[in-house]
């Protein structure tokens, strides 16, 4: 069981995702901006039937501007100083300004409801000490 101290919170149902968009909510708290994408391929991390719905924060890792979800290139892409991140690697950084991944939210699958849950976070979020602060 994944606890640690982070709350377990509803966020979509896998059947209203698509691969073109992505759908912004808050976790573990209302200061933390996330975005949740289907990416349309089983990806590590990845849940859901396909195993391919995965979560990450949005605050860039850089200097905490917003990422936003590039369907056709399925990379995340800051605005700011063009960081770029695989949301298919883990949020792993493949170039820019930025120093580090984009933390990756850990989510569950809910098998009779078809229910996704943020359960978690793997990675520091942008200009916190602690994630659950
Ligand atoms: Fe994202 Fe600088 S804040 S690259």
């Amino acid at each position: 069981p994944i606890s640690r101290g982070y709350p377990i919170f509803p966020i979509a149902q896998a059947s209203e995702l698509n691969t073109s968009a992505s759908a912004v909510f808050h976790y573990p708290d209302k200061d933390s901006p996330c975005l949740l994408i289907k990416t349309g391929d089983a990806v590590p991390g990845g849940v859901g039937p396909g195993r391919d719905i995965v979560a990450y924060s949005a605050m860039c890792t850089h200097m905490g501007c917003l990422v936003a979800y590039d369907a056709d290139t399925r990379t995340l892409k800051c605005p700011c100083h063009f960081s770029v991140f695989d949301p298919d690697q883990c949020g792993q950084m493949v170039c820019g300004q930025a120093t580090e991944n984009l933390p990756q939210i850990e989510l569950r699958f809910d098998d009779s409801s078809g229910r996704i849950s943020a359960v978690g976070i793997r990675g520091s979020l942008y200009g916190r000490v602690s994630n659950l602060l």
